[in-house]
């Protein structure tokens, strides 16, 4: 079969850019990307896209209505395809079996039975989306267990390795794409259909095909082994504070051996998005299901140090201030979990906003992606505890850092937007209330310049 129209259910934060890039590198393929929502559908045939990554609005301007569609007619969709990606969300659990660690896969069954009672012709089914081990045996069950005469399914995997902020070059210049699939004939021949498409533009060196489980587990593994990292460094931070040796420092020197290697050892608040957390705390279950606690502890342990960080800082803002924020302004810049992103999931600030809230302070949010309501979405949240009159009442959401400042008591900086370098932190010390301090959760300003302006500064892993 060559590949003719491929579909993709859920036009999310994978969805959305992976199949642009795949409209735009493969002209001859027809892409349809089909959300459930209709809300975000419109918002991506206008002209403002629901998310912002950089360099997304231009490959959409250039595929959108020539090869690239996006649509709320999954039936149809489905039915002309000869490949579909599966890219629905798979949240942790929030009730029942598994609560708090197991990955939800309701979204990724009903895919599965869309398609099954839908399709009329032979397809390829590509689980995008990251799941637990063996989740594609769910989808063969489903698929195999409705299907049509004449009709025939193969299932792959093909995690998704992109990173927000750099999603369009993570899929551009991918230093791998990860294809795994059934060791028979037709599950070998659908293996090379999809690399087919990525041949487009990935160099076939750069392809690398295993079995079903073992693209599972490596997608699982891959980011497990990013936080770990961080929580690595992270804990040495703390050490650094201790003792007076510099973090950054102590990541160069550590980075400078080429089996460690120099990436992801930067020293924050704690790892935040929709991901780390999620597919650790997937593994973690599999590894409890699977009777090995000692992995599962293992792996734990990354996501304690990771909320211990969060804490141990946001403790540091309130020691600083006397122990007592109550009633004290505290400028927050920053809201997404990263920069270049205007995601919130999972974002550090969310924690250290609320438990400063949680004291009686009186916040004000600065971001320059980030709206409003998805603010205040995240901080009355079910699952967490700040009271939504609470946060109504305390908390301001400003248009510029500047204003956000304007009469603080504190700054505390949580997210790494390069904006907030070359703020005029002069005109910042003006306008804010004395003594001002600045918590420095990015390890990114220039501490001795802002020390010499007459604040009190404290970051991560350096003691100043
Ligand atoms: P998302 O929440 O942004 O998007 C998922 C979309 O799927 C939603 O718009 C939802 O409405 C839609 N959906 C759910 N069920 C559907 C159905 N049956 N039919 C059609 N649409 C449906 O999620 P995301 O961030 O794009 O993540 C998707 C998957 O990719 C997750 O498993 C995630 O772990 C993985 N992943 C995410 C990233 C990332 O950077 N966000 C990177 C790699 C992998
Ligand atoms: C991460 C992985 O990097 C992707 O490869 C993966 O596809 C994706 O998860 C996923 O599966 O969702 P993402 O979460 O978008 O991508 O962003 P990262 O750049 O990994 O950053 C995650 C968090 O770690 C951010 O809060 C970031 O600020 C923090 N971080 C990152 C650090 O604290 N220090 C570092 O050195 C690097």
């Amino acid at each position: 079969m060559v590949i003719e129209k491929i579909c993709c259910l859920g036009a999310g934060y994978v969805g959305g850019p992976t199949c642009s890039v795949i409209a735009l590198k493969c002209p001859n393929i027809q892409v349809t990307v089909c959300d459930k929502s209709e809300e975000r559908i419109n918002q991506w045939n206008s002209d403002k896209l629901p998310i912002y990554e950089p360099g997304l609005d231009d490959v959409v301007r250039q595929c959108r209505g020539r090869n690239l569609f996006f649509s709320t007619d999954i039936a149809k969709s489905i039915q002309e395809a000869d490949l579909i990606f599966i890219s629905v969300n798979t949240p942790t659990k929030t009730f029942g079996n598994g609560k708090g660690r197991a990955a939800d896969l309701k979204y990724v069954e009903s895919a599965a039975r869309m398609i099954a009672d839908l399709a009329t012709s032979n397809k390829i089914v590509v689980e995008k989306s990251t799941v637990p081990v063996k989740a594609a045996e769910i989808i063969m069950k489903i698929l195999r267990a409705n299907t049509k005469p004449g009709v025939e399914y193969q299932i792959l995997s093909n995690p998704e390795f992109l990173a927000e902020g750099t999603a369009i070059v993570d899929l551009v210049e991918a230093e791998r794409v990860l294809i795994g699939g059934e060791d028979t004939p037709d599950g070998q021949k659908a293996i090379q259909e999809l690399c087919w498409v990525y041949e487009h533009w990935i160099p076939a060196k750069n392809i690398l095909t295993t079995n079903t489980w073992s693209s599972e587990l490596s997608k699982l593994a891959a980011n497990a082994f990013l936080a770990q990292r961080i929580s690595s460094i992270n804990s040495l931070s703390a050490v650094c504070e201790a003792t007076g040796a510099d973090v950054s420092e102590v990541a160069r020197a550590v980075g400078r051996d080429s089996r460690i290697g120099p990436k992801f050892l930067e020293a924050s608040i704690g790892f935040g998005g929709s991901c780390f957390q999620k597919d650790i705390l997937n593994l973690i279950y599999l590894c409890e299901c699977l009777n090995l606690p000692e992995v599962a502890a293992y792996w734990q342990q990354v996501l304690n140090l990771n909320d211990y960080q969060k804490t141990r800082f946001t403790r540091k803002v309130i020691e600083s201030l006397f122990n007592t924020v109550t009633d004290k302004k505290i400028a927050i810049l920053g809201f997404s979990f990263k920069k270049n992103t205007g995601d919130t999931r999972e974002s550090p600030a969310i924690h250290v906003t609320k438990t400063l809230l949680d004291e009686g302070a009186r916040i004000r949010i600065y971001d320059p992606k980030v709206e409003q309501d998805q603010i205040f979405y995240e901080l009355t949240s079910p699952y967490l505890t700040s009271e939504p009159e609470i946060v109504k009442s305390n908390v301001e959401i400003h248009s510029t850092a500047y204003s956000a400042c304007t009469g603080a008591h504190a700054l505390v900086l949580c997210t790494e937007w390069d904006e907030f370098k070359s703020l005029d932190f002069k005109k910042i010390y003006e306008v804010m209330m004395k003594p001002a301090y600045i918590f420095d959760g990015r390890k990114i300003l220039n501490h001795e310049a802002l020390q010499n302006i007459g604040f009190h500064v404290q970051t991560i892993g350096k003691r100043l």
